[in-house]
């Protein structure tokens, strides 16, 4: 049997951080906090001077947290850290608020449907091969940006009909990357008690550059849509159109915009980052990568194929397990609460790790290497079913999970089709995990143009 490849992940220290480590690890990644211990436990507790924060890491507790959205609603500390960029958005708003604004938001997610959104998805995937082409490739191409492009202008085109062009898509790169750094010291000071307002302003800057992409074709919409011209039927217009529940009112200037922005940053920043991972593994792996090309040019790409394509489904999902771009989800107790013998508090953090949970030895074997064969493996079936929570799990599971994943397809097809991946000697990737799980210095690949595939596109089904 081959050694399996292990990809990069930070090692774990030997013993608990004390507090003045903790917050010296914690300033670069959450994950660089985490000890031998974290991957095995059912569940751990860590007292910090301004916030006591639990990790339910045994899989009944996690499924019975992520279920009881009531008893476990979103945590503050969340809202507060993503507020200059999605305000009171559907994924951080709890209660009625919650249950309402989703009900609003649901109907326009029938535009994310396969048959709708395909299109957009091999517009897009047309677009970054293009741009891909144009580079010097004799050097290796850094395709952090690249993915954040395709996947930015997939949603883009998706919510407002409307193509990203990739000087736009790099101003959101780049002004999501300043986010995160600013984003990181701020909710790290807040845990140990010390006031960080210092951090606001640059925050609020950050998050305005990505408004600034935005908001213009937002507005100009919903003017028009308020002169009662028609415009475009996609996300937005369902949005614009949608009713609360209760009031029969709709989304005000100020709520339409959160739920477009959380639609466009959820949307792109988590599959850009799966997908710079995915690329990065199956350029370490040449056999699978040949395995995943056969399949790729075995038929023209159409939304039929992509449902039959397992061995790329299952890298994209092995890579989700491994790398889950949102690697913790927090959340409060809406009462006084024991689990496994803690007593919680309102106000405590409680969190559920995918990143923790789908590296558990006890759930998947060898947890840290990169097998997607494993999907196949019935004996793992299980794990994979409930452990695997890259999207959540529950009533507030990803809107977009189905969406995610086909793209990815897409995505993956058109790269594999058109380029061979491999991964230079220097190119050796740190996972760091902030608001979202990013590789610390990006990944830069080389992509060799395939001899064969001269015409842009030949595999695409009319
Ligand atoms: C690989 C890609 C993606 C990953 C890993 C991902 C992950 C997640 C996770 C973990 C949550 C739940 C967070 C929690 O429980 O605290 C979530 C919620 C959400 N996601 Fe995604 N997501 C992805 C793609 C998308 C896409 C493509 C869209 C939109 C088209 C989207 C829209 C949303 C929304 C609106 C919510 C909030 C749902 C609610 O609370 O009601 N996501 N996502």
């Amino acid at each position: 049997m081959s050694t399996p490849f292990i990809p990069p992940f930070p090692k774990p220290h030997r013993s608990k951080l004390t507090l003045l480590p903790r917050f010296i690890a914690g300033l670069g990644s959450w994950i660089d906090t985490l000890y031998e211990r974290s991957y095995r436990m059912k569940m751990g507790e860590v007292n910090l001077p301004g916030l006591h924060y639990y990790i339910a890491n045994d899989l009944p507790l996690a499924e019975e947290i992520l279920s009881k959205p009531l008893d476990y609603p979103k945590h503050d500390y969340l809202h507060e850290g993503l507020y200059p960029l999605i305000g009171d958005s559907v994924f951080t708003i709890n209660g009625d608020a919650w249950k309402h604004a989703r009900a609003m938001v649901n109907p326009a997610f029938a535009h994310t449907h396969l048959t709708k959104a395909f299109p957009n998805m091999m517009a897009a995937a047309d677009a970054m091969i293009a741009a891909i082409d144009q580079r010097d490739l004799t050097q290796p191409v850094v395709i952090d940006p690249l993915m954040t492009f395709v996947t930015a202008d997939v949603i883009f085109r998706t919510i407002l009909s409307h193509s990203l062009s990739e000087a736009e898509a790099q101003q959101v790169f780049d002004a999501f990357e300043r986010y995160q750094r600013w984003a990181q010291p701020a909710m790290l000071l807040r845990s140990y008690g010390v006031p960080h307002r210092l951090f606001r302003r640059p925050l609020r800057r950050a998050a305005q550059l990505i408004h600034n992409v935005l908001d213009p074709v937002v507005r100009a919409r919903y003017d028009a849509f308020h002169r009662g011209e028609d415009g475009p039927d996609d996300i937005l217009h369902a949005l614009m159109k949608a009713r609360h529940p209760v009031s029969g009112e709709p989304f005000t200037y100020e709520q339409l915009r959160d739920q477009v922005a959380i639609i466009f940053l959820a949307g792109h920043e988590t599959s850009a980052s799966a997908l710079t991972w995915a690329l990065y593994l199956i350029g370490k792996c040449p056999d699978l990568q040949h395995e995943l090309r056969a399949e790729a040019l075995a038929e023209p790409l159409s939304a039929d194929r992509l449902r039959r394509m397992e061995a790329i489904r299952d890298t994209f999902k092995e890579t989700l397990r491994l790398y889950p771009p949102v690697s913790f989800l927090m959340r409060d107790v809406a009462a006084p609460t024991t689990m496994r013998g803690k007593s919680m508090h309102p106000g405590d953090l409680l969190v559920v790790a995918p990143w923790l949970l789908q590296r558990k030895e006890s759930l998947f074997p060898c947890p840290h290497a990169f097998q997607p064969e494993r999907w196949q493996d019935a004996s793992q079936a299980d794990a994979c079913k409930r452990a695997w929570i890259p999207f959540g799990a529950g009533p507030r599971i990803c809107i977009g999970a189905g969406f995610a994943q086909q793209e990815a397809a897409v995505i993956l097809a058109r790269m594999l089709a058109r380029y061979t991946i491999a991964v230079p000697e220097t190119t050796q990737p740190q996972p760091t995990s902030r608001v979202t799980l990013r590789p610390k210095h990006g990944i830069a690949l080389q992509l060799t143009l395939r001899p064969q595939e001269t015409p842009a596109s030949p595999t695409i089904a009319k």
